[in-house]
C-alpha cells in the first residue's frame, strides 16, 4: 500500500540524455523516472555510463542533450548562464544529496562540523540549531559518540556513515549514491548498507548506482541495467533478477550473481 511519501509524481526525471567526451559518447540517450518516496538502482558494466549519468543530475557533468528535472524544475538550462545560472545550480543542488564512493569528507573537520557546514553555510543555519541537527543525523547513523573526532580516525564504514548524514543535513529531496560502498572492505559494507536501508523505509527518495545485486534487489522498487551508454532494460527487481528479457542483462547477471544465484 502507498503511503502519502510515496506517489506517482516524478522527482527526477532524466529525459533523452546525451553526454560526449570528445569521440566518445557516454550517455545515447538515457530516459528514467524516479518518482516520489521511491528507490531506484542503476546497474551495469564498469565503463557503461553510470556514474556519468549520476554525476549529470548534478549537474556536476554538463549534457549535452536533453533534459533532467528535480521535483519538476529543469536542473540543466541551458537558456541560463553566469551568475543567474550559478544561482539556479546552487539552489538545485541544495536538494540533492550525494555520496561517492571516497567519502570525500572535509579533513580539516570535525564530524560534526562536516555535518553542519552546508546548513551554516548554505542555508544561513544558526550554530546552535545546526549543531542539534547534525548532532540527531549523526545518533541516526550511529556515530554521536565520533562528533568531536577527525576523518582520518575513522574507518571507512564511519567516514561514509558522516557522508550521508552530511549529505542529509541539507534536508534534500532526493539522495544519489554513486557505489557508495564499494572502496570498503567486506566487512564494514553492512553498516552502510543498513543506513542505506533505513533511509528507504523513511521513504526517502533515492537513486543508487551499486555493484552490489544482492542489495540492489533486496532494496529497490525499480532497477535499470544499463550497458554502453544506453538503457538495455528496465523494470522491478524482481523481474530483472530473475527473469531478464535480454540476452546482455543475463550474460551480465551470469557473471556478477555468482555462485549465490
Ligand atoms: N571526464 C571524463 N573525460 C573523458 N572520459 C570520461 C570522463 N568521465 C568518464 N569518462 C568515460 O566515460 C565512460 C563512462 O564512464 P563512467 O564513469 O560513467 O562509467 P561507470 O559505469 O560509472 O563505470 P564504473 O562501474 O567503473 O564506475 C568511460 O569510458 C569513461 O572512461
Ligand atoms: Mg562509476
Amino acid at each position: 500500500m502507498k503511503t502519502e511519501h510515496q506517489t506517482d509524481t516524478p522527482m527526477v526525471e532524466i529525459r533523452n540524455v546525451h553526454k560526449r567526451f570528445g569521440d566518445l559518447e557516454v550517455l545515447k540517450g538515457i530516459d528514467l523516472t524516479v518518482n516520489r518516496g521511491k528507490i531506484v538502482s542503476i546497474i551495469g558494466p564498469s565503463g557503461s555510463g553510470k556514474s556519468t549519468l549520476l554525476r549529470s543530475v548534478n549537474h556536476l557533468e554538463v549534457i549535452d542533450q536533453g533534459e533532467i528535472l528535480l521535483d519538476g524544475v529543469q536542473v540543466n538550462r541551458p537558456d541560463m548562464n553566469g551568475l543567474a545560472f550559478e544561482r539556479h545550480i546552487n539552489h538545485i543542488r541544495q536538494n540533492m544529496g550525494m555520496v561517492f564512493q571516497h567519502f570525500n569528507l572535509f579533513p580539516h573537520l570535525s564530524t560534526i562540523d562536516n555535518v553542519t557546514l552546508g546548513p551554516r553555510k548554505l542555508k544561513g543555519m544558526d550554530k546552535k540549531i545546526a549543531r542539534e541537527l547534525g548532532m540527531e543525523l549523526l545518533d541516526r547513523v550511529g556515530l554521536a559518540e565520533k562528533a568531536e573526532v577527525f576523518p582520518n580516525h575513522l574507518s571507512g564504514g564511519q567516514k561514509q556513515r558522516v557522508a550521508i548524514a552530511r549529505a542529509l543535513a541539507m534536508q534534500p529531496k532526493v539522495m544519489l549514491f554513486d557505489e557508495a560502498t564499494s572502496a570498503l572492505d567486506p566487512e564494514l559494507v553492512e553498516e552502510v548498507n543498513r543506513v542505506m536501508r533505513g533511509l528507504a523505509e523513511e521513504h526517502m527518495t533515492m537513486l543508487i548506482v551499486t555493484h552490489e545485486m544482492t542489495f540492489a534487489r533486496d532494496v529497490s522498487d525499480w532497477t535499470m541495467f544499463m550497458d554502453g551508454g544506453v538503457v538495455v532494460e528496465e523494470c522491478a527487481p524482481e523481474k530483472l533478477f530473475s527473469n531478464p528479457d535480454q540476452e546482455r542483462t543475463c550474460n551480465f547477471l551470469r557473471k556478477h550473481l555468482g555462485d549465490n544465484h
